[in-house]
């Protein structure tokens, strides 16, 4: 076999394992999409400014993830049956009121959104700063069975995030993920602006 064959067929095993590594993490494996969001040039970025997304692609029970100073911000369209759940989940969550948790005002309520169709949140887990994975599938037999309703779930530690972002009893991660500043206008949402 001469070297270059050599690094192909190698090349090819890594990229096997790759595979088969990614379908066993990923039981219910949902495509979340980095978009292109129209970003601020780095210096303003780096002041802070606001990130504008056109969210009227996404589809239902659909998540996206977009940046804002460096974060991933996870935007979920809830569909009626995911924001069914919210009430029944609510005996498991630590702050199911929010009464910890950062987040504007406005967001206050149940779902902690402007929109109930539509959840923005900090996709960075709070006990340690890992990416949750998104788990939309009700009652996975991994996550708690009849005791998952569907949301998010960090795998460094295994903390527990309802479809609103609040965080499940029992679990490292000691609040609810944060919620930025947002605004929406139509379709069009703005991050880091209220
Ligand atoms: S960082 Fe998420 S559970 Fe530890």
């Amino acid at each position: 076999m001469s070297q270059a064959e050599g690094v192909n067929v190698k090349r090819r095993r890594v990229l096997i394992a790759s595979t088969a590594a990614i379908g066993a993490a990923g039981v219910a494996a949902v495509a979340t999409p980095f978009v292109r969001s129209w970003y601020p040039s780095a210096k303003a970025e780096a002041a802070g400014a606001a990130v504008v997304q056109d969210v009227s692609s996404v589809e239902e029970g659909q998540m996206i993830v977009v940046k804002y100073r460096g974060k991933p911000i996870f935007v979920v369209k809830r569909t009626e049956e995911m924001l069914a759940t919210l009430e029944s989940v609510t005996p498991l969550l630590l702050d199911p009121d929010s009464d910890a948790s950062l987040q504007p005002e406005y967001t206050k309520n149940q779902g902690r959104s402007i929109e109930p169709g539509l959840l923005v949140v900090e996709g960075v887990c709070t006990h340690l700063g890992c990416a949750p994975n998104y788990r939309p599938d009700v009652g996975a037999a991994d996550l708690g069975g009849n005791d998952w309703y569907g949301g998010f779930f960090c795998p460094c530690h295994g903390s527990k995030y309802d479809i609103a972002g609040r965080v499940y009893s029992g679990v490292p991660a000691p609040l609810n993920l944060p919620v930025p500043d947002y605004s929406i206008s139509g379709t069009i949402l703005t991050v880091g602006e209220a």
